[in-house]
């Protein structure tokens, strides 16, 4: 792979600041400055250090953020704040992008990457990746509610939802609902359909990653070794 390409790739430089870089001998492979940007290393064995910083090359990049209020999952909109601005420079030129959607005003977990075909797979409705919120409601759930809820309900545009796993709290205002699939607005809807109303929604799973209690809301970090793993399985 050439160094240019390498190092774009990863962030770490564009494809200019690297054949900048490059001339200057800021960039060393395997402790040799090498003054071209088209020289073809082999990122598995050869070390490649950018002005003293090791560059530990990844084809792709997964990220978990926790999501704020206020937020669209886009990459980018002419009018509204973007989930991708809340990562640092350096990311935004990596072409992540959101694993799925998550309204303005939800919260909490949601994976960026820049791993098409993975994102793909884990949001085809045939794998039944599930993702659980936490929600809070306007009105107490009844029995009659969940099992409505759980078993496959009618939405105002006719959709039928696929089966669903729902529990309620005690006082059944507030509780965990795990859906495999994701239509608009879909847990709004579902309460919706049953005279309620979502009065406040966190993702806290996405199939087997759980949302890092560590992570404040706007804060995020990139997913470790069995996160990743999990993602890609
Ligand atoms: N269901 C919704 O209604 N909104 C979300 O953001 C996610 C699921």
């Amino acid at each position: 792979m050439r160094i240019d390409k390498l190092l774009t790739t990863v962030g770490a430089a564009s494809r200019t600041e690297a054949a900048k870089a490059a001339k200057r001998g800021e960039i060393t492979v395997n402790g040799v400055p090498v003054r071209r940007a088209d020289v073809h290393v082999d990122p598995d064995r050869d070390v490649i250090v950018l002005r003293g910083e090791p560059i530990v090359y990844k084809e792709h990049v997964y990220i978990m953020l926790n999501k704020p209020d206020g937020y669209v999952s886009a990459t980018d909109d002419p009018r509204e704040k973007t989930v991708l601005e809340l990562l640092p420079e350096k990311y935004r030129r990596l072409g992540l992008f959101p694993c799925g959607r998550l309204d303005k005003n939800t919260l909490g977990l949601i994976i960026l990457t820049n791993d098409g075909e993975g994102a793909h797979r884990v949001l085809s409705p045939k794998h039944h990746v599930g993702k659980t919120y936490r929600y809070m409601c306007a009105d107490p759930l009844t029995d009659v509610d969940i099992d409505r809820l759980a078993s496959g309900i009618t939405l105002d545009d006719g959709y039928v939802t696929k089966d669903a796993v729902i529990r309620a709290d005690d006082g059944r205002l507030t509780g965990e609902i795990t859906l495999t699939e994701g239509k608009y607005h879909q847990i709004k809807r579902m309460f919706a359909a049953v005279n309620n109303k979502i009065t406040y929604l966190e993702r806290i799973s996405f199939g087997h990653i759980i949302l890092d209690p560590d992570l404040e809301r706007g804060q995020w970090r990139e997913l470790n070794k069995e996160e990743e793993a999990l993602f890609k399985a």
